[in-house]
């Protein structure tokens, strides 16, 4: 949920221009409008430039300079206009302030600060922090201004304060993603790494209760409560430039799905000492409690038939649900959370209610250094590499491959998981070529002007069928809804008519011939079925072949609708990288 840029001594002395090369690569995490704020050379005030809309092509004249902040909204409190749009200035237009989060108590700061004489520009809640700065800086200096104000902010929050009287930038950080990029005598500050990447891999992620100050001299770290300096430990990260540029792929999203048949293998290579500890614990009798939100969610219910068919007993939860049940965890339990960003507010609750309870935690993450890592007990981290598009593809795959691959450990198996998850890399090496691409991009085509489409599976292709219509539906925004097939005469089927788009996912195991059944029964209804499987059926009017791999036909057949909704998307004119609406990760309850 919004995207936060800095940059200090820029050696090209276009701070502002770096700064927009930022922020398109956090585009991702919010696009509704987007500003920069600059200290011009040899001038004292802060000049600013806000649009509303997407970064996409922007251009920005603001002048030379070495040291900028920029930001990318994701609109909470105030409409999506110029006005609402970051940084926000105070009076004097010597402070200037861009916030990830929700300052809760921004009401009572902005009220007696108005008493106080302070005029406002915007409704925004980010607003009062450039003022209370400005306030408390009449009295001691700005480290202690900025530090005190982020300390009275009710509210899981990062900001980030360009100053002009010290030439320095302060960030603060408590509950929302910030990330310092230490360069070649070049600083920066980002919500996530790929922002800088381009100039440096040398990182720091802060926590919770940390602030950095950024001058021409580097960096120096700060614990938030006390003010002390504290060291700094910057680590090297393994990431690359090209992980986070397009590749010559024409949107992050194919070149992401493409990308999955080296993620998903890569995960059989790595975690294996994690994999160890938690399988141990899960064959000692802990009782396993999965919880995530969105295409994370869906990952954990496709792990519950995973575990199920090796013997395992699994519950999941969406963790905006889990709180009525917190209780009925102990000490005997491993409370698995899964998450791309591990930023995830709802996902960070459920987890945190479940350690308050004794629970074990295990984070099976992508992004690096997030909260939901440092608040576990164990983290799996599944090593897909930066994921840019909002729609989530190969961090899906690969937390679902390491899934799969604790079931084999937890039953002292991890030799057969492992070779399985190297045997689908192979196969979808093959598979995912032009030929699939044609064929998905025909199909796409007879169902551009549809608005509504349902899917069925059984067992572990139901939540195939769940993750397939969720990429649909945010891709393309076509409605798609998918049932279990077993679900279909209890009311789905008073949906179908004449020519209405039926998707079946099966492979060929025990459940296909009763989805089969299923897709007969919408046939004779007018549904116009299209199987996904490996298998031809006399029921298909269309059929694109996946893969016949057992349990793990899941993959190919949740790939072919991350393909169709990406090519659905393109047809339909949508920006498939950055859906509507939408944020990468969504740090707000
Ligand atoms: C948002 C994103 C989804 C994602 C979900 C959970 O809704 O748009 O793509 O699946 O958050 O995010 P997480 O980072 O916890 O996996």
């Amino acid at each position: 949920m919004c995207g936060i840029f800095a940059v200090v001594n820029d050696k090209s002395n276009q701070a502002a221009q770096t700064t927009l090369i930022g922020l398109k690569k956090l585009e991702y995490r919010g696009y509704d409008s987007w500003g920069i704020a600059l200290i011009p050379e040899k001038r004292k005030k802060i000049k600013v430039e806000k649009h509303i809309g997407k970064i996409g092509q922007a251009e920005t004249k603001l002048p030379n300079g070495n040291i900028a902040i920029g930001h990318t909204r994701w609109a909470t409190h105030g409409g999506v206009t110029d006005r609402n749009a970051h940084p926000h200035l105070d009076c004097k237009k010597e402070i200037a302030v861009i916030h990830n989060g929700i300052v809760e108590n921004y009401k009572v700061i902005k009220s007696n600060l108005s008493n106080k004489g302070h005029v406002f520009k915007s409704e925004t809640d980010t607003e009062v922090i450039a003022h209370l700065i400005e306030e408390k800086s009449k009295k001691v200096p700005i480290i202690k201004a900025v530090f005190d104000t982020f300390n009275s902010l009710v509210g899981s929050n990062a900001i980030v304060v360009l100053d002009t009287n010290t030439e320095t930038v302060l960030a603060c950080r408590n509950g929302s993603p910030l990330v310092a990029g230490i360069g070649n005598n070049q600083f920066f500050l980002g919500s996530d790494v790929p922002a800088f990447l381009k100039f440096t891999n040398r990182v720091h992620f802060l926590h919770d209760g940390e602030a950095v100050v950024l001058s021409k001299k580097g960096v120096k770290l700060y614990d938030l409560k006390s003010g002390n300096e504290k060291m700094l430990n910057a680590q090297i990260l393994d990431w690359k430039m090209e992980d986070a540029e397009k590749g010559g792929y024409q949107h992050f999203l194919l070149k992401e799905i493409v990308e999955q048949k080296n993620t998903i293998p890569k995960t059989a290579k790595i975690n294996k000492p994690a994999l160890k500890t938690i399988s141990e614990k899960i064959r000692n009798g802990y009782k396993i409690v999965m919880s995530a939100c969105g295409t994370a969610y869906y990952c954990t219910l496709a792990a519950k038939y995973f575990f199920a068919q090796l013997g395992i007993e699994s519950e999941t939860y969406g963790s905006y649900e889990y709180l009525p049940f917190t209780k009925f965890a102990n000490k005997k339990t491993v409370f698995i959370s899964v998450s791309q960003s591990g930023e995830t507010a709802d996902t960070l609750i459920a987890a945190r209610a479940a350690k308050k309870q004794g629970a074990y935690i295990v984070a099976v993450v992508n992004a690096r250094g997030s909260t939901l890592e440092r608040l576990a007990d164990s983290t799996l981290s599944v090593g897909a590499g930066p994921e840019i598009a909002v729609v989530s593809t190969k961090a899906f795959t690969a937390q679902l491959s390491t899934l799969y691959l604790l079931a084999h450990y937890a039953i002292n198996k991890p030799e057969k998981g492992i070779s399985k998850i190297y045997q689908l890399g192979k196969s979808l090496e093959k598979w995912i070529n032009t030929k699939l691409f044609t064929q998905i991009t025909k199909l796409a085509a007879t169902l551009i002007n549809n608005e509504d489409l349902y899917l069925i599976g059984k067992h572990l292709n139901y939540p195939a069928s769940l993750e397939f219509a969720l990429k649909i539906k945010e891709s393309s925004y076509i409605h798609s809804e998918a049932f279990a097939a077993g679900e279909l005469k209890h009311g789905v089927i008073t949906l179908i008519q004449k020519g209405t788009p039926c998707f079946v996912l099966s492979s060929n195991d025990e459940a296909k011939d009763e989805v089969l059944s299923s897709a007969a029964e919408l046939k004779a209804r007018g549904g116009k079925i299209i199987g996904i499987s490996p298998v031809k059926s006399a029921e298909f009017d269309f059929h694109i072949k996946t893969l016949d791999l057992g349990d793990l036909t899941f993959f190919p057949n949740v790939i072919v609708g991350q393909l169709l909704g990406y090519y659905l998307g393109i047809g339909r004119g949508t920006d498939p990288d950055k859906p509507r609406n939408l944020a990468k990760s969504v740090t707000v309850k």
